[in-house]
């Protein structure tokens, strides 16, 4: 079969990471995480990283055109071109949005499915401030999830309007969701 190319949508906390861990053992495509990338960059210290810690400890957004960067070099890898790829945190913008139309029509490529992991606001707030990881303060995550709510959510009509959009539900066990999600992409790429 041809090689997938997916994006993984949903709000922060709905289970994105741990689905795309999953999927990505399942079929074999890439797991491009924006977060996990800028995570990676401020471990490392470079300057990227140190551009990105105070943004993302209060919950805001680093910019388009860095995003856009990051992930233009990347979908260009010999990697992603043989094997697919699950993308994670972007596009979370319109912005972003029309890049990635434009960086796979570029390379001659194009998605197979935008899956949104549909989860309710209390049910991610509790799980993050479960998960403790350095952005998951009380206000960071409010302030994500109103970001999310503005520029993320009118995405899915984006998605949507390309015939992309499967929504499942994402309350319930991981090995659940991991059904539906599974079933979603099957359903899009017959
Ligand atoms: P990012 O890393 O993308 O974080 P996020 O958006 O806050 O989303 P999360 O990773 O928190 O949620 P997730 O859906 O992956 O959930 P997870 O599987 O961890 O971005 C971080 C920051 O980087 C942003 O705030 C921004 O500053 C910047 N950034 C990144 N991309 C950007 C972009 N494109 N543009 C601009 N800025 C960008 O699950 C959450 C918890 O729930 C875990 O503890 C997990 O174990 C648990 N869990 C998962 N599934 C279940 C289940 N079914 N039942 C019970 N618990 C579950
Ligand atoms: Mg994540």
């Amino acid at each position: 079969m041809a090689p997938l190319r997916m994006v993984i949508l949903g709000r922060q906390g709905s289970g994105k990471g741990t689905q795309s861990e999953r999927l990505v053992q399942t079929f074999g495509c890439v797991h491009l995480s924006t977060g996990d990338v800028l995570r990676a960059a401020v471990a490392a210290g470079t300057e990227l990283g140190r551009q990105a810690k105070a943004v993302m400890d209060s919950g805001g957004l680093v910019g388009d055109d860095i995003m856009n960067g990051i992930v233009r070099d990347r979908l260009a890898g010999a990697d992603i071109a043989a094997g697919g790829v699950l993308l994670d945190g972007f596009p979370r913008t319109s912005d972003q949005a029309d890049a990635l139309e434009a960086i796979l029509d570029g390379l001659g490529h194009r998605l197979d499915v935008a899956v949104n992991i549909d989860v309710p606001i209390e049910v991610v707030t509790a799980r993050m401030l479960d998960r403790g990881r350095s952005d998951d303060t009380l206000e960071a995550i409010q302030r994500r999830l109103e970001l999310y709510e503005e520029q993320t959510a009118p995405l899915l009509d984006w998605f949507d309007a390309r015939g992309l959009l499967a929504t499942i539900d994402g309350v319930g066990t991981p090995d659940e969701v991991f059904d539906r999600v599974v079933a979603a992409v099957e359903r899009h790429r017959s």
